[in-house]
């Protein structure tokens, strides 16, 4: 396991109401979901733990938020087998009583941060690779907001970077032409994947946030205010990477992380491709 980043708080997104897999979710939450061998909520646990971060908020919906604590207790998880510990975390649990947004998740966390860098993971996105080196860097001495990336072939479902003529962020768009409908088309295919840190002022740009035209506090527009003073680095992520929001999806990455693995830790320590 990699070395506790003091330093730095984490954040799992896990409320939000799970419409599109209907009937799997009418008794269950879709983070308690299997995926692979283990239940949805374990992958983005175990990339916090990956990245040596041992305090993690998880922020649940009302319904089904017991379920949560039978599941993940304190944090400290042993195999049912009764072998190996799988989890070595200090949770802390919050409700988010309607779905206002994953940026109005993450002002709920302003007083668990206690002004540290915050790293936030949604719920329900798995990845091939940890991605620890890039938050490592950025809880070290990083500053504004770090996003990652993946090119993708539905640019249109995901919030994607705009990018300007020498390669530089000019813009982040939020499902172009339904959520963001400045935008009849998304500007790119770089989708911004559901893996992002920020620094201690991310709650002064919270505060300052208006509903978007589905009605929540988008984590898009959090994103924008860093890349308007040029204070967002993208990295790209190198391996997969998969929202579990669809019954395909689930079915896919299950498929995917038995195959492969899911939250590897890369050994060479470069990461190409960051800009600001
Ligand atoms: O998967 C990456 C995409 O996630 C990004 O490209 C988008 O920019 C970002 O807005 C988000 O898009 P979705 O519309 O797919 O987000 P969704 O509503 O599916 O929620 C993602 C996770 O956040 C999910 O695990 C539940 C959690 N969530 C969501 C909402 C709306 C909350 O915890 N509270 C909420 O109010």
């Amino acid at each position: 396991m990699a070395p506790p980043l003091a330093e730095a708080r984490g954040l799992v997104c896990a409320g939000g109401e799970a419409s599109r897999l209907e009937e799997l979710t009418r008794v269950t939450n879709k983070h308690l979901l299997p995926v692979g061998r283990w239940p949805m909520i374990y992958y983005p646990l175990e990339l916090m733990q990956r990245c040596g971060i041992r305090e993690v908020l998880i922020v649940t919906g009302q319904q089904h938020a017991g379920d949560f604590i039978d599941l993940l207790g304190d944090g400290r998880i042993a195999e049912r087998s009764g072998g190996a510990a799988l989890f070595d975390l200090e949770l802390t649990y919050r409700v988010q009583t309607r779905s206002g947004g994953i940026a109005e998740v993450i002002g709920m966390a302003e007083a668990f941060a206690d002004s540290r860098k915050l790293v936030v993971c949604l719920g329900d996105n798995v990845f091939e690779f940890a991605e620890t080196e890039a938050v490592r860097r950025f809880v070290e001495s990083g500053s504004g907001g770090q996003i990652f990336v993946k090119e993708v072939p539905d640019p249109e479902r995901f919030g994607v970077v705009a990018y300007g003529e020498h390669g530089e962020v000019v813009d982040i768009v939020e499902k172009a032409g339904t959520v963001d409908r400045r935008y009849e088309r998304p500007p790119s295919n770089d989708a911004v994947v559901g893996l992002y840190c920020y620094s201690a002022d991310v709650f002064d740009i919270v505060r300052r946030l208006t509903p978007s035209s589905r009605g929540e506090l988008e984590i898009t527009d959090i994103n924008r205010a860093y890349a308007e003073r040029s204070a967002i680095t993208v990295s790209r992520v190198s391996g997969w990477w998969r929202d579990a929001g669809t019954h395909e999806a689930l079915a896919r990455i299950s498929a995917l992380v038995n195959r492969t693995g899911a939250n590897k830790v890369r050994v060479d320590a470069a990461e190409p491709g960051d800009r600001t």
